[in-house]
């Protein structure tokens, strides 16, 4: 089976969200996100003795600047382990796309036991909201008719930046993942999938739907506050989520926060 003892659970770590700047000491809502970073990776190094690969769901940068990529890249490469990302809002894809040292990290399907991960892009130039372009639908739909008919791929997890389900407060309403529907169609039609992985609305969040799993994660640096109806920073601690992807289809999955955090954020902000 794909390389993987039968029963081996997969270990994997999500970090979302992570708005880093080019320049060291630049802060997002008064928040240093280079800062918020390393107390969760350090978190991470802490909790996490062994993990496959690390899936960073967008918003890598704040400023869609190179450094701010590398210096993500340089910043996880003390696990000595692969990462894959995937564009958000705030990044540019054709930014990430020309970072040569770091072209395996675009790698959209991830082969893991008899899981597969599949990477898809939902940002839109110059907009918040997402959308899947037809094309990234299409390759979704062959990857899992691929995974139907191939009996060493069994179950997928599905990543993306932007919510396809609304999100939680008023303000959110417009910048989640624009017709939506078009995706929901395609995961419900294939028995191979799982559960579906984001970040984008900077909270945790762990429900089901047709009997999928939907995982939204909290940021590594600022927080939004669920059920409000104007932008509204939630006082809560940056954090990462692991996942553990049973051979027999089965996640685990929790969110872990940085203890004894001390935010310092502007709670005033009607934006960011
Ligand atoms: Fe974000």
């Amino acid at each position: 089976m794909a390389g993987q003892p039968a029963g081996k659970v997969l270990r994997i770590v999500q970090i979302t969200d992570t708005h880093l700047y080019g320049k060291p000491d630049a802060r997002l809502l008064e928040l240093n996100t280079r800062e918020s970073l390393d107390r969760v990776l350090d978190l991470v190094s802490e909790r996490e003795a062994t993990f496959e690969l690390v899936l960073a769901t967008g918003d890598i940068a704040q400023d869609a600047s190179e450094e701010a990529y590398h210096h993500f890249a340089d910043a996880i490469q003390r696990f000595g382990r692969p990462f894959y990302w995937i564009p958000g809002n705030h990044d540019r894809a054709s930014v990430m796309r020309r970072l040569e040292r770091h072209s395996a990290a675009l790698e959209k399907r991830i082969r893991l036991g008899n899981w597969q991960i599949l990477m898809l892009d939902s940002s839109v130039p110059g907009e918040v909201h997402g959308r899947l372009k037809s094309s990234e639908l299409e390759w979704l739909e062959q990857m899992l008719v691929e995974a139907d008919a191939d009996e060493t791929v069994q179950h997928s997890l599905v990543c993306l930046h932007h919510n396809p389900h609304p999100g939680t407060a008023d303000w959110m309403q417009g910048i989640g993942l624009h017709e939506a529907e078009r995706l929901l169609e395609v995961l419900d039609r294939h028995t191979s999938v799982r559960a579906v992985l984001y970040g984008h609305i900077h909270q945790e969040l762990d429900f089901e739907h047709n009997g999928i799993r939907y995982l939204c994660s909290p940021s590594t640096c600022i927080q939004f506050k669920p059920g409000v109806t104007d932008f509204t920073l939630d006082d809560r601690a940056p954090a990462y989520r692991w996942l553990e992807l049973g051979a027999d289809g089965t996640i685990e999955s929790a969110v872990e926060r940085v203890p004894d955090y001390d935010l310092e954020v502007d709670f005033n902000s009607e934006g960011y």
